[in-house]
């Protein structure tokens, strides 16, 4: 595929962006393969856990596909811990952003605020509260996120425990980021030019 002849954006042509916007569209399609091969970047990170990070991940996704969990759920619970390699001081930010435009927003809320749910089980051990998550009591998301957490997540470091293999999920994985993300740019081509606006 060629590319665009611009040195600068400024100094850019619609040719150009169609050429881009072409790619683009590439790039897109590719979004769920990408996303799976970074979890497998988590797979031997046990810090110190009995299970490392991405039999972590797989297991708490297979409770949630057991509890009859919807299929967004289901890849939420899989993928909710991918940004700890890059991010282990804010990795719930990372999986949250990656999700947001093809989600529930709620499902994203639940995701972005997992760790601290996640600490009723054991923020007593650091002196810290482990209710902190009661000040959200009245949000809308607060019962699905203490079900994430507390039936799967805080569950989910059995190395005996029956986990599925990542190919059971990568249907799951591959139809959610085929969704048309949220806040997508519009096409290069359907695009009207100021030009056409003017006439
Ligand atoms: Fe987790």
């Amino acid at each position: 595929m060629n590319r665009a002849t611009f040195t600068r954006f400024d100094h850019s042509r619609a040719e150009d962006w169609l050429v881009i916007d072409a790619h683009y569209q590439t790039y897109q399609n590719g979004v769920a393969e990408r996303v799976l091969s970074h979890l497998l970047n988590i797979r031997g990170d046990h810090h110190g856990y009995p299970v490392d990070r991405y039999t972590h991940s797989l297991q708490t996704a297979t409770r949630a596909l057991r509890a009859d969990a919807d299929e967004e759920t289901v890849v939420c619970a899989l993928l909710h811990d991918i940004g700890d390699d890059l991010a282990p001081a804010n990795h719930a930010e990372i999986a949250a952003a990656i999700l947001e435009p093809y989600i529930d927003p709620l499902n994203a809320w639940m995701i972005r605020h997992h760790e601290l749910f996640q600490g009723y089980h054991y923020r007593h051990f650091y002196g810290l509260d482990p209710h902190a998550r009661d000040r959200y009591r009245d949000h809308p998301a607060y019962a699905r996120t203490v079900r994430f957490c507390d039936e799967w997540d805080q569950r989910s470091f059995d190395p005996h425990y029956d986990t599925l293999p990542l190919e059971h999920f990568r249907p799951m994985v591959a139809r959610l980021f085929a969704r048309q993300p949220l806040d997508a740019m519009p096409s290069v081509a359907s695009a009207s030019s100021p030009d056409k606006e003017r006439s």
